[in-house]
């Protein structure tokens, strides 16, 4: 079969905040998910999307199935770009489509479909500029992060405030720095969990993922931030947290905080592969944060991947299970590699 990997890849650029590329993909992480295709005897074409040259890629070339994991680049729906441009040439991807990236990238959007969906989610209230009365309902510590980014992008230890003139402050800076509304969320002290889905045939939740921060407390950073995702495993810099996969619950709360990520998925209408981000409180309360239905694939370092291993599946089973579950949902026809 012929596939391709619709991608942005990372790019050197000191002119560029260092957070700049955070979103996009690795050639590590482009060759790895490539390799895994053409070990099952597909031919791959790995197509960066950063160039304008995707439409005249799909002139050029017939493709049977497009291995989605563009993150975009453009505006408030950048995640869907990629996804609308082939429903519009009626060619087969993997993922999600555009309806749910777009609303996936909306954190402020997500939850209020979580909270008509009883699906525990923080309270928030989201700022489009400074000016805004806080809402008194909200409890301190809140959290102040960009409404439309990812890879923690945005989020470091003065992201999390006590008090009214650093909340301002902060919704000041991400408004400025991100060019996007903010969105102030109770923060929720608790366990830091993430869970992975995958649509292979049946509905997959694999084993769920702890991240412990413990370790990290020197850093003022216990919690998920940029600077955790991007230096994750440096303890010189104290941000070396513990992974533990399946993460450390009994099995009642794990079966709790399992169905609030199976819900979070079926509410946001997402396809074959997604990553719910949850904190569970010391009541066992799972609160999803968000979820990711485009999550890193990374083999050495992403969570989903991860998970994945704790099941017993390899990184390429992994991959050709989201080609086939795409595959089977688009029920694309194609004489079966070797
Ligand atoms: N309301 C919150 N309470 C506690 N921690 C939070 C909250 N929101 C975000 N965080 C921390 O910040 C990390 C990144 O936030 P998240 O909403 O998942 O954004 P991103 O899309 O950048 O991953 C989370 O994994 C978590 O560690
Ligand atoms: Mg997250």
């Amino acid at each position: 079969m012929k596939v391709a990997l619709t991608c942005n890849l990372k790019k050197k650029d000191d002119s560029k905040p260092p957070d700049f590329f955070s979103e996009f993909d690795s050639p590590e992480t482009v060759d790895a998910i490539a390799g895994a295709l053409r070990v099952k005897g597909h031919s791959v074409d790995t197509v960066d999307v950063d160039h304008p040259r995707l439409i005249s890629y799909l002139k050029q070339n017939r493709v049977d199935m497009v291995f989605n994991i563009a993150e975009g680049k453009f505006g408030k729906f950048r995640e869907s770009e990629v996804p609308a441009i082939l429903d519009h040439l009626n060619i087969p991807y993997t993922g999600s489509g555009s309806f749910s990236l777009a609303l996936a990238l909306n954190k402020a959007f997500t939850k209020k479909i979580l909270k008509a969906e009883n699906i525990p989610t923080p309270n928030f209230q989201l700022f489009s500029k400074d000016s805004e009365e806080l809402d008194r309902e909200l409890r301190f510590p809140l959290i102040v992060k960009p409404n439309r980014e990812g890879s923690g992008k945005g989020i470091d230890r003065s992201s999390v405030v006590f008090a009214k003139t650093d909340l301002y402050k902060k919704i000041q800076e991400i408004t400025n720095i991100y060019r996007q509304e903010a969105l102030v969320e109770e923060f929720i002290d608790g366990k830091e969990l993430t869970v992975g889905i995958l649509e292979n045939g049946k509905v997959v939740i694999l084993p769920v993922l702890e991240i412990d921060f413990s370790n990290c407390r020197n850093s003022g950073e216990f919690f998920y931030s940029w600077r955790m995702k991007e230096f994750q495993g440096s303890a010189a810099l104290g941000l070396a947290p513990e992974f533990y996969c399946p993460a450390r619950l009994d099995k009642e709360i794990e079966t709790r905080v399992k169905d609030a990520a199976l819900r979070t998925h079926r509410a946001v209408g997402c396809f074959d592969i997604s990553r719910t981000d949850i904190r569970l409180t010391a009541d066992n309360t799972p609160y999803v944060l968000e979820i990711n239905p485009l999550p890193g694939l990374d083999p050495k370092e992403s969570n989903f991947p991860l998970m994945a291993y704790a099941a017993g599946m390899k990184y390429e089973d992994l991959i050709n299970a989201i080609l086939m579950s795409a595959m089977e949902r688009r029920k694309v026809r194609v004489e079966q590699p070797k």
